[in-house]
């Protein structure tokens, strides 16, 4: 098959790259001229584990970049991952997706076969019936051979390559027989050697079961951190309690890690965006916003207990991570943004170390000390706030032994304890 990716961010980078490497011939899309000039050098433009490695394999011959729209009307499905930042209110702006999507209609006009345009990125429910298709059906001149599908995605930063190799699930939306098909047949060479479950059903509802997914799994992680609170103030051990009631298979095992909360590109926007799309419709969903609350207050809790053994005033704190998690250098929504912040708030020196994710936060955070390694920060500080679980803080030492005050809050649970540090979890 032929298929056009529009859009060459984190998803459509991804995406362009594994549909090549399914055997698809592939044009990736984007207006930023120097991602196509990197993709096309067979160079990676973010940084994701294999990503790299397929690019390289396939630029040059079943993947090619371009600004220009006319591979469009050539391929046979068009896949739109454009992204849809956030509003002050939460809700998504659907501007330069709605562009690309009467764009790429624009583009299949005047076809004379079928064509499948295929949401990738993440839209709310009813944009699709009121924005994303009256858009694409308005470019392309109310030809009918046009037809509009949802196809979201659930890859993990970090692992996107491999979530896209083995799925779990894929949820194909459309509203006629023929765009489930050829849904089928992007898919199929991947289905041929992995066993995934397909989810058969309409554009709204498969955008629902993307917000779903998000807003459940984020608010999984909220219920975890509101319990976790419950055991430390009984100080009692929240992991304890999370692996017995993880061996419910209702429950599950995954995502019971209780601390100082999530962040990242998805969770964060996603479960405001659908409290804004449900509020759209005088509906408020108390439990998300509850869950959104409970991931607001876990970094200002993780310092009322570091300010229980150091006054924050005048103290020099090291904050070990920045990225929103480990293996990736995003710090979107990092829970660190909010930590620095209120250390700041109560006039501490901060001095901030992550092997990977510190000069995006020098950008957010020009004024404050960054180092090379976690013992550099550590060193003369009065207290530290962990915030990534990076696997290099599992095994730190006796580089405590060089702190001013060897006071440590674990908001990942990573530190060992040892004799000699005072140690605090947030929820243990
Ligand atoms: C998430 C979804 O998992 C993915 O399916 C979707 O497509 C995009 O959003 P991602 O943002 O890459 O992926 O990160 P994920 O690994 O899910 O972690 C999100 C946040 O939750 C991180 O800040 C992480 O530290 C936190 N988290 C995760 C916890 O606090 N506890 C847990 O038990 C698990």
């Amino acid at each position: 098959m032929h298929i056009t990716v529009i859009g060459s961010g984190y998803v459509g980078t991804t995406i362009a790259a594994c549909f090549a490497d399914l055997g698809h011939d592939v044009t990736a899309i984007d207006i930023d001229e120097e991602i196509v000039e990197t993709l096309n050098d067979g160079r990676s433009p973010i940084t994701e584990p294999g990503l790299e490695n397929l690019l390289e394999a396939h630029a040059g011959n079943r993947l090619e970049a371009t600004t220009a729209y006319d591979a469009v009307p050539e391929s046979d499905v068009t896949f739109l991952a454009i992204g849809t930042p956030s509003n002050d209110d939460g809700s998504i702006d659907l501007g330069a997706l709605e562009a690309a999507a009467e764009a790429t209609g624009e583009a299949v006009a005047d076809k004379d076969e079928r064509h499948l345009v295929v949401i990738k990125s993440t839209v709310t429910p009813p944009s699709i019936e009121t924005v994303l298709e009256p858009a694409v059906h308005r470019g392309a001149d109310e030809n009918e051979n046009i037809g509009v599908g949802m196809n979201p995605e659930f890859l993990r930063e970090g692992s996107a390559v491999s979530d896209f190799m083995h799925p779990d699930k894929l949820v194909f939306g459309a509203s006629s027989e023929w765009g489930t098909d050829r849904l089928h047949a992007v898919f199929e060479p991947l289905l041929e050697d992995h066993d995934a479950h397909v989810v058969e059903t309409d554009p709204q509802t498969a955008a629902m079961i993307k917000y779903a997914n998000n807003a459940f799994l984020a608010s999984k992680i909220s219920l975890v951190n509101d319990l976790g609170n419950i055991c430390k103030e009984f100080d009692l051990d929240a992991y304890e309690v999370m692996d017995a009631i993880g061996i419910d298979d209702r429950i599950s095992e995954q995502f019971l890690r209780s601390g100082v909360g999530w962040g990242g590109s998805c969770f964060p926007k996603d479960v405001n965006a659908i409290i804004a799309a449900a509020q759209d419709e005088d509906y408020e969903p108390a439990l998300l916003e509850a869950a959104v609350e409970v991931n607001e207050r876990q970094p200002a809790r993780m310092l009322e207990f570091l300010s229980k053994h150091v006054d924050l005033e005048g103290a020099r704190i090291a904050v070990l991570g920045l990225a929103f998690k480990p293996k990736t250098d995003d710090i979107r929504n990092s829970r660190a943004i909010p930590v620095i912040e209120e250390l700041r708030d109560q006039g501490a020196d901060v001095v901030a170390y992550d092997p990977v994710a510190i000069e995006p936060m020098r950008d957010r955070f020009p004024e404050i000390e960054y180092t090379t390694t976690a013992a550099e920060a550590l060193d003369g500080s009065d207290g530290a706030a962990v915030v990534t679980d990076w696997d290099e803080f599992a095994t730190l030492d006796e580089e405590f032994d060089s702190m001013a005050e060897p006071v440590v809050v674990d908001g990942r649970r990573i530190v060992q304890r040892q004799d000699g540090i005072t140690y605090e979890g947030i929820t243990w």
